[in-house]
């Protein structure tokens, strides 16, 4: 299943533990006690987690469970998202925090407060009610990290309409699926974005998007590049709108209505174990207590006296709980920083960490290990003493770059929280309490209190102390999806069937308890790769392939790679006659990748091959191809239906790759 997972090479070796600091500990928001407290009685403690937020109406019931797996929480109730992550602090004495301090690309910053946030987010629901939009339309946001991409989500939420925040580095194809899929009737982007120092048009990707697109009826605009593109921005008379010309102009009063607990937030696409993304739905009041409760508990965060930093994009479910809903509910003041790490230089992250002074940082294991191949010395030179706790998300981070982090970003004195959680949990599962747990280099260690997690094996039997196998959610969470949007069948069948029986969610993570009952994760089981933290579905990689004229048939899989976790790795069979396997030839079926699905998916390396080993019914030996591609001695080929074909694959190889 995972035998060549570097987090379980090292779980054999792994002893180290770091026990919380006693100053930290007698401060910290989250005591040991919570375990107890969410065993005992789950309803009470989710209730009182709940009440971190304003509600307009009490809820009557904590959880319904009787429709499963369809969860209602905090049934009855009634709340405004938005109010809840800007209003009320406002209301509360606090408008003139600061909940934004961002930093643009090229080095132009603007800080928002709670008030300007409260301001910006009235004046863009107005502006969306003006383009007819309603309470449950949708609305689909492609934008880099400016405020606008934060104000538009809480815009949305205000008034009931769902987002469908789409990744700026998916390609326009990838955007018009998303787009059709839940029919949106508005897209918000901007004319283009700064990346690595340049200009890069946005709009003009939208546009051939759009191309067609029934359902949308109005493109908003933000202008941002401005006069720096040089192409002109294309312009649909009668659809696009430039956001500061409508939103500007709008009333700064909207009164906020209070929608069901069980409300639509958005929809999030990631991807399966098949070609078709998967629009994750999630709705309000569960959402916003857990996103909020783990911000709060796994971060001890302190309202007024830290500052915070995700590093994530918006694009993703990480910028959804931990920049948006999570840290604005708690009243953060946050960072948020639009641009790539190494521009202008390696140490932009640093310079930004001494400059607001960052006490709380959230990064992926893949920009951890990008920072250590960049060097110590960089981090060196700045002054980090500001930060106080470190988290990582993503993908299992291994014990090598978690001392590094330690010693290296948190002077041995942070706690590090490896945060295991998912687009379909909404917010983090399983993690130390920075407070409370002695940390462990690799382990996401213990499910949160109130939440509830196992290890079991294939019959759905939860293995022993030292054992492996599945890692299930065995009990229903605040923050779990509601369903995947308009397809009630695929949501059954992909996280509820594999232990029918038991009533388990499968998460598709591969898990092993340590000596401790620690969990350890290593990795999915199914066929979904783990790209710099980003999940990418072999089937999607293998239909981008497969839609080129010049290939046949291809199998795509995972390669352990030491900066991205994984990186893709093809085998491609070209079509009969088709001129192939140069190295022009296989840079274009990387681009056409790019092309298709977006930049995080073009493949690593492409090998031309002869056949691909199949088994007699015909399935692809996944197995086999892996260890082709991580360069080790071809295991079992028994139940190949022709055992030559490896060595056919062997002999035979083209590679291309790596520019
Ligand atoms: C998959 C979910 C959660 C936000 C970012 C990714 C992997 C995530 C960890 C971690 C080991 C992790 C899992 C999971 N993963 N965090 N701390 N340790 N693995 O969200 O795109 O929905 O991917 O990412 O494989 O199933 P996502």
């Amino acid at each position: 299943m995972t035998e060549q997972s570097p987090a379980l090479d090292n779980l054999l070796t792994e002893s180290r533990t770091f026990p919380p600091s006693e100053d930290f500990a007698s401060r910290a928001n989250a005591t040991a006690d919570w375990y107890a407290k969410g065993d005992e009685d789950r309803d009470a403690f989710w209730a009182e987690q709940a009440h971190r937020l304003h509600w307009d109406t009490e809820w009557s019931q904590v959880v319904d469970w009787s429709d499963a797996p369809f969860a209602k929480w905090f049934v009855g109730g009634k709340l405004n998202v938005a109010y809840n992550c800007v209003d009320r602090h406002v209301e509360a004495g606090h408008g003139d925090q600061v909940a934004i301090h961002w930093v643009g690309e090229p080095g132009d910053t603007r800080d928002l407060t709670y008030a300007d946030l409260k301001r910006e987010v009235s004046k863009a629901a107005n502006a969306l009610l003006s383009l007819g939009v309603s309470a449950n339309d949708r609305v689909a946001i492609q934008l880099q990290m400016v405020p606008e991409a934060i104000v538009a989500m809480l815009a949305c939420a205000r008034i009931g309409a769902l987002h469908s925040v789409v990744f700026g580095g998916f390609s326009p194809s990838a955007l018009r699926q998303r787009v059709d899929d839940a029919e949106a009737k508005v897209v918000i982007t901007s004319d283009g974005q700064y990346r690595r120092g340049k200009a890069a048009p946005m709009k003009a990707n939208v546009d051939e998007a759009l191309e067609g697109a029934e359902s949308v009826e109005k493109v908003l605009v933000v202008r941002r590049t401005g006069d720096d593109l040089d192409a002109e921005v294309p312009w649909t008379e009668g659809r696009d709108v430039w956001w500061h010309e409508l939103v500007d102009g709008q009333s700064e009063e909207h009164t906020p209505e209070a929608f069901d607990s069980e409300h639509p937030l958005y929809i999030l696409y990631t991807s399966g174990t098949t070609g078709k993304p998967k629009g994750i739905l999630h709705t309000s009041g569960g959402y916003l207590t857990q996103a909020a409760y783990t911000h709060n508990a796994v971060f001890d965060h302190k309202p007024g006296e830290d500052v915070y930093w995700c590093t994530a994009d918006i694009g993703w479910v990480t910028g959804h709980s931990y920049i948006v809903y999570g840290p604005l509910a708690n009243r953060a003041t946050q960072v948020v920083y639009e641009g790539t790490p190494n521009t202008p230089h390696e140490g932009r992250h640093w310079e930004i960490v001494q400059k607001y002074k960052v006490s709380i940082y959230y990064t992926a294991p893949t920009l951890i290990r990008t920072f250590m191949k960049w060097g110590a010395d960089i981090p060196a030179k700045y002054d980090l003493s500001s930060l106080r706790v470190l988290g990582s998300v993503g993908e299992p981070i291994n014990p090598e770059a978690w001392m590094w982090y330690r010693e290296n970003i948190g002077a041995e004195r942070c706690p590090i929280v490896d945060t295991w959680w998912q687009t379909e949990t909404g917010a983090i599962m399983i993690s130390p309490l920075p407070g409370v747990t002695s940390t462990k280099p690799g382990s996401a260690q213990r499910p949160l209190p109130g939440i509830s997690a196992k290890v079991v094996d294939d019959k759905g039997d939860e293995v022993g102390k030292g054992g492996g196998g599945y890692l299930v959610l065995d009990k229903p969470w605040p923050a779990m999806l509601r369903g995947i949007w308009g397809d009630n069948e695929r949501y059954r069948d992909t996280y509820w069937s594999r232990f029918a029986d038991q009533g388990y969610y499968f998460a598709g993570d591969g898990a092993k308890y340590d000596a401790d009952g620690d969990v350890w994760l290593l990795g999915r089981v199914d066929d979904v790769m783990n790209i710099s933290g980003h999940r990418i579905s072999t089937t999607e990689v293998e239909s981008a392939l497969v839609s080129h004229p010049t290939v046949a048939e291809a199998a795509v899989v995972g390669a352990t790679d030491p900066t991205t976790g994984q990186g893709i790795v093809a085998f491609v069979i070209l079509r009969g006659g088709a001129e192939g396997g140069g190295d022009e030839a296989i840079q274009e079926l990387r681009n056409h990748v790019a092309k298709e699905i977006g930049p995080i998916a073009k493949p690593r390396q492409i090998m031309v091959v002869p056949e691909l080993p199949k088994t007699r019914s015909g399935k692809i030996m996944r197995r086999l191809l892996r260890d082709v591609a991580e360069n080790r001695e071809v295991g079992d080929v028994t139940t190949l239906a022709d055992s030559s074909v490896m060595d056919l694959i062997s002999s035979g190889l083209k590679t291309g790759g790596d520019e």
